[in-house]
């Protein structure tokens, strides 16, 4: 009976094979006997199904090796495809067959309350669970529906270095390394390269892994984060925050498209998705100071806004609302200065509601070369690594902009779970580098 993986049936492919004898292989889940009879809930990575092992059906060999499975053996069974209704996909297994490929050992992880270190110490087991599959698997479709929108929209991608010799945001949350006696950073974001590409491309997009040195231990923070950056010439700022409510509620479509029943499995209020659909809610920083204030926060005009002032802004809404050009001195140097009113610049940032936080931060670019340099110098950047950049200014300089979206909050908040970490396959945090 042994086969190659591609002779194996997936499970979620059973219903193409109701009354016919299929083989297929996976992990066990859990083993119930009774008599005669055993069910066993095996997951083969595309679905989970209930196996049906009755003793006069096997044989005394495969019956003898049923009763010992535990929690994780990796077992090949064959048999009989059914419609029931109690399995969990809707098809169960008479099996006539079964093979233990792989003992698992006592399995760590069991249906019982563990405490997060522990879970998190046991990740690369953890990813198993019912919970964080679901979690994961919306990660990826929605990871998929970000290079789709971009590419129906004629965006080109451009993939830009991990390893940079420019500061991309802040000097404070930099991850350096030796490069051949030269200090290298780990890229905070690609948004320096892609201007670059705007010129050749006119619309393009980076979506990698991003670092920043975080000393902060909050659900919303992670060393080690995905971002999709777009960047648009000839788009103002008013356009920009056109293009990424489109592509917000683009990307929540798709969830509650094609992950319906993970979101399901997850218990998501589905109803606070379906709303999500352009205008969104716009408030400028100004008007978001006057507004919290009034709701008791101690925010000053001229502070960014706290985790908490991002809590309570969006508890005002039930979309993502976007709070549009905040002070100069709270941003980064490539932000364009607002020509109505220079303390402030053209951005903005999308706030998730129910307390997730900055989901998008964006920005219409400072295309002046004399102002982008005066920004260089003020906040004391190294001006030579920044010639490159500054080039771009001096050759042929256009109107653009563009944004980052964070994956892991943008999925946290899709699919309600409280903490980014769950929301990457391996999590980095300021005390966690294992597994
Ligand atoms: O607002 P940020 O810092 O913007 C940029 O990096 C710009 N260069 C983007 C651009 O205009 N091309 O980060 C963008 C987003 C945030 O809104 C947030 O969703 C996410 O990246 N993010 C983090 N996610 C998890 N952990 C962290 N430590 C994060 N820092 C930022
Ligand atoms: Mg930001």
């Amino acid at each position: 009976m042994a086969m190659t993986e591609s002779g194996y049936v997936e499970v979620r492919n059973l219903h193409r094979h109701v009354g016919n004898t299929v083989t297929l292989a996976g992990w066990v889940e859990t083993l119930r006997t009774h008599g005669k009879v055993a069910f066993a809930l095996i997951r083969d990575g595309t679905g989970v199904v209930q196996c049906v092992l009755a003793k006069k059906e096997v044989g005394e060999d495969s019956w003898e090796a049923g009763l010992q499975l535990t929690q994780e053996t990796t077992v090949e069974v064959e048999g009989v495809v059914r419609a029931d209704a109690r399995s969990p996909g809707g098809y169960e297994l008479g099996l006539v067959g079964l093979r233990v490929l792989a003992r698992s050992e006592e399995f760590p992880i069991q249906p019982k309350e563990h405490g997060i270190e522990f879970l998190m110490d046991h990740r690369h087991l953890w990813l198993r669970s019912t919970l964080q599959r679901a979690v994961l698997r919306v990660r990826s479709e929605v990871m998929q529906a970000v290079h789709d929108f971009f590419y129906e929209e004629g965006f080109t991608r451009i993939d830009s270095p991990i390893l940079t010799g420019s500061i991309g945001e802040s000097a404070g949350t930099l991850f350096s390394t030796d490069y051949f006696g030269e200090k290298a950073y780990l890229a905070q974001t690609g948004q320096l390269y892609i201007e670059a590409a705007c010129p050749a491309f006119r619309k393009v997009y980076c979506f990698g892994p991003t670092f920043r040195a975080e000393k902060s231990k909050t659900r919303r923070h992670l060393t080690e984060f995905w971002m999709v950056e777009p960047e648009v010439a000839f788009a103002d700022s008013e356009a920009n925050m056109r293009l990424q409510e489109r592509f917000v509620s683009h990307l929540v479509g798709r969830a509650l498209e094609r992950c319906r029943e993970e979101l399901e499995i997850l218990a998501r209020d589905l109803s606070k998705l379906e709303r999500v659909k352009p205008p969104f809610p716009r408030v400028s920083y100004t008007e978001a100071v006057e507004l919290l204030r009034s709701r008791g926060s101690q925010i000053e005009w001229g502070q960014d806004l706290a985790g908490s002032d991002e809590t309570l802004l969006a508890d005002q809404f039930d979309m993502p609302v976007m709070v549009y050009n905040y002070p100069r001195a709270a941003k980064a140097f490539y932000m364009k200065e607002n020509p109505a009113d220079p303390r402030t610049v053209l951005c903005n940032d999308m706030i998730a509601p129910e307390g997730y936080g900055e989901i998008i931060g964006g920005s219409q670019r400072e295309d002046d070369l004399g102002r982008l340099l005066a920004r260089i110098r003020e906040e004391g950047l190294p001006e030579q690594a920044y010639s490159w950049y500054l080039d771009l200014r001096r050759y042929g300089t256009f109107v653009h902009s563009g944004f980052g979206l964070g994956i892991e909050r943008t999925v946290a908040w899709i699919t309600g779970r409280s903490h980014v970490r769950e929301l990457i396959p391996f999590p980095r945090m300021m005390n966690r580098l294992s597994p």
